[in-house]
């Protein structure tokens, strides 16, 4: 049996799994990336160590974590928190604590992503985004449906007035999902920024719903 809730501090490590397992389209980052500390340090920690309490778990009682929805409710508070944050990555990677770094895999990605052009989109009237995963094999069992109500729900309790996402063509089974729910798409940016993993271009997309 599962139910959802709120992030605890204890679910970091299991929380920091599943979204290494799953961050390439539902894949291991390891397709794409093969420093997942320092993926993880850069994607996933200002979701759990700063605003934790707009992250929801779908807990089973015999697996633990199994599904999550990342949440921020103010995407320009992130943007504040992140830049100085860089630094603090930046010394640990000179400091060589990050296993993989120094792949040709994970050093040809970095380059792409410093070369990655999106154009500009104004995305205050949707000042909230989220992520969201559910571990390989529990996919289509409904876990996905209700971490996001509980979010959207959250979100219109605190009088958020729209929420965004990031997401890609690649994500075929996410990008329906998300028109159903009402989402549209504001931005369409065709990139081969993983064209080593999925062997062909595809597109950024980004999707905002109004709440
Ligand atoms: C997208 C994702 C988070 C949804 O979570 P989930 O636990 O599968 O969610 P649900 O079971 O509630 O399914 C949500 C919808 O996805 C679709 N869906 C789920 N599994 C599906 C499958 N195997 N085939 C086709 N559609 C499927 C359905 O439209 C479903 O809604 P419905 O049951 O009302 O028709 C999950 O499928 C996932 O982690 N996918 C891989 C990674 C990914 O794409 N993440 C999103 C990154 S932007």
């Amino acid at each position: 049996m599962w139910h959802i809730r709120l992030y605890q501090p204890a679910d970091r490590a299991a929380v920091f799994q599943l979204c290494g397992d799953t961050a390439h389209f539902g894949d291991p980052i390891e397709r794409l990336f093969d420093a997942r500390e320092l993926f993880l340090d850069t994607f996933a920690a200002y979701y759990t160590d700063v605003v934790g309490d707009h992250l929801w778990i779908a807990d089973d009682d015999r697996e633990g974590v199994i599904a999550y929805l990342m949440g921020c409710p103010d995407t320009r508070a992130y943007y504040r928190w992140f830049a100085p944050y860089t630094r603090r990555i930046a010394w640990r990677a000179i400091t060589l604590r990050y296993r993989g770094l120094f792949t040709r895999k994970t050093l040809a990605y970095i380059w792409r992503y410093a070369h990655l052009r999106v154009p500009y989109l104004d995305l205050s009237p949707y000042p909230a985004h989220l992520h969201i995963n559910t571990r390989a094999g529990l996919r289509g069992g409904g876990l996905g449906t209700a971490l996001m109500s509980a979010y959207l729900d959250q979100l219109r309790r605190e009088g958020i007035s729209g929420v965004h996402l990031e997401t890609s063509s690649e994500n075929t089974i996410a990008v329906p999902w998300y028109e159903q729910l009402g989402f549209q798409l504001l931005q369409r940016t065709p990139t081969s920024l993983y064209q080593p993993s999925v062997g062909h271009s595809i597109d950024l997309l980004v999707y905002a719903l109004k709440l």
